[in-house]
């Protein structure tokens, strides 16, 4: 069973597939933290509703992002966290997570990276008016959404399709790939 740890920024859904996952014998893991960085989002109810220990913190309350990225590296040690799950953690990672999990940070970003990194990145998408989108899981490095790819999935954005149902879409996917691909990386490594 391998110790992990979920960062999330808002509403959790993807922390919510996950422990399903788990909680369905599925996934051989455990969520022994959850880490967030807005004091008001959601998913910081989730994961106390089902007893999953919180490291909530105002990144403004630090002087720098190593600062709080020490602090959430012990509470990450402390609990023998062995990956570093991001599910929906909009803030790009700097030394001290990346030296302290070299190679066991993942991350989901919903389009087809090298494509539309950073933020909206479905609206970015549609705007852009592509035929494919899609999901990307990939290891992070100090880039934003970079860092080598180890899954993606796509569909075809069909005539007529909305925002809303594209999101949707989307979300449907990385409900599935996560937990997916999760299982057959903490098996082999
Ligand atoms: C997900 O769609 C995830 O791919 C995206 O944030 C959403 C979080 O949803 N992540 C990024 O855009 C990372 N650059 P959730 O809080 O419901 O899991």
């Amino acid at each position: 069973m391998r110790k992990i740890a979920v960062f999330a920024s808002g509403t959790g859904t993807n922390f919510d597939a996950i422990q399903a996952s788990i909680e369905k014998g599925q996934l051989d893991a455990s969520i022994e933290l959850v880490v967030v960085d807005k004091l008001d989002a959601k998913v910081i109810e989730k994961a106390k509703a089902k007893q999953i220990d919180t490291f909530v913190f105002n990144p403004k309350e630090y002087a720098s992002k190593n600062d709080y990225e020490r602090v959430i590296v012990e509470e990450c040690k402390r609990r023998g966290v062995e990956w570093i799950v991001l599910a929906g953690y909009m803030r790009i990672l700097a030394d001290a997570l990346l030296e302290a999990y070299p190679n066991h940070i993942v991350n989901i970003h919903p389009s087809l990276l090298p494509a539309f990194k950073g933020k909206d990145a479905i609206g970015q998408a549609f705007n852009y008016g592509v035929k494919i989108m899609g999901v990307s899981i990939h290891y992070v490095n100090a880039e934003m959404d970079g860092g080598k790819i180890i899954a993606q999935r796509c569909f075809d954005v069909v005539d007529g399709m909305t925002h809303d149902e594209a999101e949707a879409k989307i979300h449907a996917i990385e409900h599935q790939l996560y937990p997916e691909t999760l299982k057959k990386l903490l098996e082999e490594k």
